[in-house]
């Protein structure tokens, strides 16, 4: 399991296509609510900070550093291949790309927001050592969830 910084643009295509052919739901999902479907190449273009997964040289999916808050690092936009979910991939980029934030002297904590509705996710955040810290209504249901370094 490689994460590498950045996404090229057949990798790009990959997420475009996994996306689309799920539907608009689906593009929330992962992406939230401010994402327009179908998706572009142009919106992932502007997603900064947005981190290649890779398993035996193959790219599976994304994951990005949305935004830092003092000592923290919100992250989000996580996707895996939908045709390679429910193997554990999921799992082992998260550990990982936890690591290597958790490696940046200035950073203490890890925050992401799951929808309610999106039971899977929660669960794996949950696994890997997130915890709630609030959740909202507007206009859905969705849970922001912390993990402290050193917690886990
Ligand atoms: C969420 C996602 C990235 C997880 O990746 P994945 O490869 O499917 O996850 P894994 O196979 O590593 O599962 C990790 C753990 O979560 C649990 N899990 C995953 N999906 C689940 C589900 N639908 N219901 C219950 N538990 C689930 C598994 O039990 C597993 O735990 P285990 O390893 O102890 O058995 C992936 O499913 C995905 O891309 N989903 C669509 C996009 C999305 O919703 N992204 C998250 C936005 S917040």
């Amino acid at each position: 399991m490689k994460i590498i910084k950045g996404i090229n643009d057949k990798n790009k295509n990959d997420i475009v296509k996994w996306t689309n052919e799920k539907g608009r739901n689906f593009l929330e999902q992962w992406a939230g609510e401010n994402t327009d479907f179908p998706l572009t190449v142009s919106q992932i273009d502007n997603m900064s900070n947005v981190y290649s997964i890779f398993c035996e040289n193959e790219f599976i999916g994304i994951i990005q550093k949305i935004r830092k808050e003092l000592d923290n690092i919100h992250i989000g936009r996580f996707l895996i291949n939908p045709e390679l979910t429910g193997r554990g991939l999921g799992k082992r980029a998260l550990l990982e790309f936890i690591n290597l934030i958790f490696q940046e002297k200035d950073v203490n904590s890890i925050t992401l927001n799951v929808f309610d509705y999106n039971v899977g996710a929660k669960k794996l955040y949950e696994k890997v050592g997130f915890r709630v810290i609030d959740v909202t209504k507007n206009p859905m249901k969705k849970y922001m969830m912390i993990m402290k370094k050193g917690e886990k």
